[in-house]
C-alpha cells in the first residue's frame, strides 16, 4: 500500500486511465454487495462508462434552481423547528435529491441512506444496511419507468440502483461540506460570501479526504485529496481536488454546491 500525499501526484493518478478503482465483488449475493457491484463507483471499464453516462442523464433531469429553493425552505423550516446544523446537513440534501429524482417518500431517504453509507464505502456486511438498501431500491423503482434502453438491458432495475447511488454518494460528502463551512465561519470575517466560504472549505478542508486506486502492477494506492501541493506558489494557487479529477470525478459538483450554499445561507441568516 502506497500513500500519495502531494495533490499533483494524486491528480496525475486520477487522470490516468491505467489506474483502476478497487472493484466490488461481482459474485456478491447479499443486497448491499449486489448494490455495490451494480453501481458505477466500484466498477471499471465499459460497465463504469455505461453507468456513468446513465448517471449523467439522470442528473440532467434535475432543475438546479428548484433544488436549491427546496434546500432553502427545508433548511429554514428545520432551523426554525430547532433542528441542529449537523442534522440539517445530513437530512436536507438527500431529501431534496430524492424528491427531485422522483423517489417515493423522500423524507425517509436520509435515515435509510445513513444506514447504508458505511457499508457502501467499506463493503462490510451488515443486516441493517441490507434492509435499508432493499427499502431504498423499492422506493426508487417507481421513478424508473420502463427504462429507455440506455441502461443496457437491465432496464429499470439498473436505473433504481443508479438513483439510489446518487443519494448515497451525496450523503456524507455534502453534509461534511456544509459542516466544514459552518465550522469555519467562527474563524473568518463575517463579510466572507458563502461562495468564498465554500471554495475555501473545498480547498483547505475537503469533505472527501482520500480515495483509492489499483496501479497497473496491482499495488493499492491511497490518494490524499487534502495533501500539500508543492507545485503551487506565485501565480499557481493550491489546486482543489475535492471533487476528484478525470473520468471518475464527481458528476454533481454544481448540485452539491447549490444545495450547500442554500443551506449555509439559511444557517448564517
Ligand atoms: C460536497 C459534496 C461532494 C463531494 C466533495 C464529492 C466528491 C466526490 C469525489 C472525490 C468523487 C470521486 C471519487 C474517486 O475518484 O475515487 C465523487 C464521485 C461521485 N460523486 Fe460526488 N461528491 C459530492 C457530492 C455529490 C452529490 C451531491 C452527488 C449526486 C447528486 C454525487 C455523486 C457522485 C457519484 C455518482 C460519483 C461516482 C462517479 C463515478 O463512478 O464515475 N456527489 N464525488
Amino acid at each position: 500500500m502506497t500513500d500519495l500525499i502531494e495533490r499533483g501526484d494524486a491528480e496525475r493518478v486520477l487522470t490516468d486511465s491505467r489506474f483502476a478503482v478497487p472493484e466490488a465483488d461481482a459474485a456478491a449475493t447479499r443486497p448491499m454487495g449486489r448494490f455495490r457491484a451494480s453501481s458505477s463507483r466500484f466498477t471499471n471499464g465499459p460497465a463504469h462508462d455505461r453507468r456513468r453516462r446513465r448517471l449523467e442523464t439522470l442528473l440532467h433531469t434535475i432543475d438546479t434552481s428548484a433544488l436549491a429553493a427546496d434546500a432553502s425552505s427545508r433548511a429554514r423550516w428545520s432551523a426554525a423547528s430547532g433542528v441542529d446544523a449537523a442534522e440539517i446537513a445530513r437530512h436536507v440534501p438527500v431529501a431534496c435529491l430524492a424528491g427531485a429524482l422522483g423517489i417515493a417518500a423522500p423524507d425517509d431517504a436520509p435515515r435509510l441512506v445513513a444506514d447504508v453509507a458505511a457499508s457502501y464505502a467499506s463493503g462490510a456486511e451488515s443486516d441493517r444496511a441490507d434492509a435499508a438498501i432493499d427499502r431504498l431500491l423499492a422506493a426508487a423503482a417507481p421513478a424508473t419507468g420502463d427504462g429507455d434502453g440506455e441502461s443496457g438491458g437491465a432496464g429499470s432495475d439498473e436505473d433504481a440502483v443508479l438513483l439510489v447511488q446518487l443519494l448515497v454518494q451525496a450523503y456524507a460528502a455534502t453534509a461534511a461540506l456544509v459542516e466544514g463551512a459552518i465550522r469555519s465561519t467562527g474563524a473568518v470575517a463575517a463579510s466572507i460570501t458563502t461562495a468564498e466560504l465554500l471554495a475555501d472549505t473545498l480547498r483547505d478542508d475537503p469533505p472527501v479526504r482520500l480515495t483509492r486506486r489499483v496501479a497497473p502492477d496491482g499495488e493499492m494506492l491511497t490518494l490524499r485529496l487534502d495533501g500539500p501541493d508543492r507545485e503551487s506558489g506565485a501565480g499557481r494557487p493550491l489546486r482543489t481536488l475535492a471533487f476528484g479529477a478525470g473520468a471518475r470525478a464527481c458528476p454533481a459538483p454544481d448540485l452539491a454546491l447549490a444545495m450547500a450554499a442554500a443551506i449555509i445561507e439559511e444557517l448564517r441568516a
